[in-house]
């Protein structure tokens, strides 16, 4: 796959691409419910929808995208939506293992996966070794994902360092304690879009979203097209990032 442009024409202007976006893909179980339809059929849209985004971000010129499939929290809903998510992700992890081969996609995996079905979890690690060595779209996918919890693990790997005599507690830097997360390696995002209208993190990147970009808009996941992500990139390039700086 050929590399993608630094700047977009979109047809309305020439556009700044952000290097990273985030996405908190919320709203599919209220799409289902407007449409008459279950909680899971809004799933299995806005599985289907992460493809097709996926994609057009890639022809866009984003680099990275970062997406929330599951978080820790997420096992508090009912057994029957637990039980149809995790089955999403199982067909959804086959698929991709399959789209990361033809689009030349890297997957990175976020979260504690050692709560996932042990065949959920070979299908990760099938993923994410199938892939590595691709240089096409960086995409990570947030399941069973917790921004404390990753924090939390992140510390413990560096205390265990600092005990094994590995790492010097005077040589604990922001950049070092980066490489201890979950995104080691990976930039930290441009811009936050959160589909379907609530403003808050739940849990999400709290330590990579220090200087990112929030856009907030109501459409939800399963309707959220390339068009829409345009209009958050278009929104993004009206912002003024100045990082304390005057
Ligand atoms: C996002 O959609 C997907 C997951 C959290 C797994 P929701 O399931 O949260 O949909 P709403 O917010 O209830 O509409
Ligand atoms: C956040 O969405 C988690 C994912 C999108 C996977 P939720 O729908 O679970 O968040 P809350 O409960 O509204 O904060
Ligand atoms: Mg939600």
């Amino acid at each position: 796959m050929r590399s993608p442009p630094l700047s977009c024409h979109t047809g309305r202007e020439i556009m700044v691409i952000p290097q990273h976006v985030a996405i908190i893909l919320d709203g599919n179980g209220r799409w289902a419910k407007s449409k008459g339809m279950p909680r899971s059929y809004g799933h299995m849209k806005g599985a289907q929808n992460l493809e097709v985004i996926c994609e057009d971000a890639w022809k866009i010129g984003i680099k990275y995208l970062t997406v929330y499939l599951f978080s820790m929290e997420n096992w508090k809903r009912s057994p029957e939506e637990v039980d149809s998510l995790m089955k999403l992700f199982r067909r959804y992890t086959k698929t991709c293992i399959k789209t990361a081969r033809d689009n030349d996609m890297k997957v990175r995996v976020l979260g504690d996966p050692s709560a996932l079905e042990p065949d959920l979890q070979k299908s990760l690690v099938d993923l994410v070794e199938s892939s590595k060595d691709n240089n096409g779209l960086n995409f990570q996918i947030a399941i069973n994902y917790g921004s404390r919890d990753e924090i939390v693990r992140a510390i413990r790997r560096l205390a265990a360092d600092c005990v094994d005599g590995k790492l010097a507690v005077s040589d604990i830097t922001e950049e070092c304690f980066s490489g201890y997360l979950d995104t080691a390696g990976v930039p930290d995002p441009d811009l936050l879009i959160r589909t379907s209208g609530e403003l808050r993190l739940s849990n999400y990147l709290m330590w990579q979203l220090a200087y990112t970009e929030f856009y907030f808009t109501d459409v939800p996941w399963p309707d959220f097209t390339k068009e829409e992500l345009l209009k958050a990139i278009e929104k993004y390039n009206m912002r003024d990032r100045r990082y304390g700086g005057a």
